[in-house]
């Protein structure tokens, strides 16, 4: 059994999530749990760290490539997890997801042209747009009974417009919480090809599903153009500085279009312990995200527990995939301002809202991937400071 509960804080101070810099630029202090990157407390797998360990004690760092044997890791991982069959030979390896969008949209688009996404979301998506000079065109998420959906209706008037080239889309969605069905993607999916727009899906989030739900990759569909980034090892295992990204697609000519850009600036050059952390994570990682995924869902049960019987004006929406947790705090009657104010008064480091787009100027995503005592500690607090 892994134990998730444990803290090592002997390097936190040079992680981003907890330098102090970073957090007295976001909070006014650096006495404050941070909440808000997301990444992970957590140690890797047993079978990522040996890998390392491996590396590190050879002592010999020569150029070593090994991207065909991460693919097939991969192929492994989506039949067992997802029930998807890939083929080794469609993926193109880049240094991480947003490099992937970034080169993605500037092959795929030219400047001027919109890029279309769907507020509240990831904020690095409205970044990677406007540095390429593309025109960022938002289709907000609705909120139907507590739910968050796609507009449909938005997103055909917008697509009929002719101004969107491409859709970049969060699969499943950060910050919100949601794994798209099958059949909204289909319905998505059906939209974009009869206006000839391209998906574009991060799937970062892809292993990070809960129980009822399933995850429905964008490759089930990249014969037709669309573009899948599978994302990479990191969410899912906590490597997040020593992972690559990976793009998927069964188009030919886009997957020429990627390879050659790849090829051209050098992007798919491997790095030894990313390589091999990705293998083991991919090909002996399974038993750790179960025990993982049972332990963030334990968490999300205790935060839904307390909130719903000590905190009744937060709202909390349904998180069905990732580990991020978007709450609204609207209904306390207060102003932002206030809000925030009672956010670092109770030592908790969420990310504003703000940050996501869409008028979420009450609302604020946690990163749960901590031990539940840490966590348990700053809602305890919240509680008396909202009393
Ligand atoms: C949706 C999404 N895409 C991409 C990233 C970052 O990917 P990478 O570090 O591989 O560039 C994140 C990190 O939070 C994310 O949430």
């Amino acid at each position: 059994m892994v134990n998730f509960d444990e803290l090592d804080t002997s390097s936190q101070n040079n992680f981003i999530r907890h330098e102090p810099g970073m957090l007295t630029s976001i909070y006014g202090t650096s006495d404050i749990t941070p909440f808000w990157v997301a990444d992970m407390d957590f140690k890797v797998a047993e079978p990522i760290q040996q890998e390392l360990r491996r590396l590190a004690e050879r002592g010999q760092f020569a150029y070593e490539f090994d991207d065909q044997k991460v693919y097939e890791a991969l192929v492994g991982w989506y039949q067992r997890r997802h029930n998807i069959d890939l083929k080794p030979e469609q993926f193109a390896q880049v240094p991480g997801v947003l490099t992937g969008i970034a080169l993605l949209i500037r092959e795929l688009s030219e400047p001027g042209e919109g890029i279309l996404i769907q507020t509240p979301v990831y904020h690095q998506f409205k970044h990677l747009i406007t540095k390429a000079n593309r025109n960022l065109i938002e289709s907000p998420l609705r909120i139907d009974n507590g739910h968050y959906r796609m507009d449909f209706d938005d997103l055909a008037a917008k697509f009929r417009s002719g101004n969107v080239r491409a859709m970049l889309l969060c699969n499943p969605h950060n910050p919100v919480g949601r794994v798209w069905t099958k059949d909204e993607l289909e319905a998505l999916v059906q939209l974009a090809n009869q206006y000839n727009v391209i998906l574009i899906s991060d799937e970062i989030h892809s292993d990070i599903i809960y129980s009822k739900h399933a995850f429905t990759s964008i490759a089930s569909y990249s014969q037709q153009g669309h573009v899948a980034l599978l994302g990479s090892p990191a969410k899912t295992f906590g490597m997040q500085s020593i992972s690559n990204g990976y793009i998927y697609t069964l188009n030919l000519e886009r997957l020429e279009q990627v390879k050659a850009v790849v090829d051209a600036m050098y992007l798919g050059h491997g790095n030894a312990f990313s390589t091999y952390a990705a293998i083991a994570a991919y090909t002996k990682g399974d038993e750790w995200l179960d025990e993982l995924l049972t332990y963030l869902k334990n968490t999300l049960g205790w935060i839904q527990t307390f909130v719903e019987t000590k905190l009744p004006l937060v709202s909390l929406y349904p998180v069905e995939g990732t580990y991020q947790v978007w709450m609204n705090f609207e209904n306390l009657g207060l102003t932002t301002d206030e809000v925030k104010e009672k956010l670092i008064a109770a030592k908790m480091g969420l990310t504003p809202g703000a940050w996501f787009g869409a008028d979420s100027d009450y609302f604020y995503r946690m990163n749960i991937a901590s031990p539940l005592s840490v966590i348990q500690a700053r809602f305890r607090e919240l509680e008396r400071q909202l009393d």
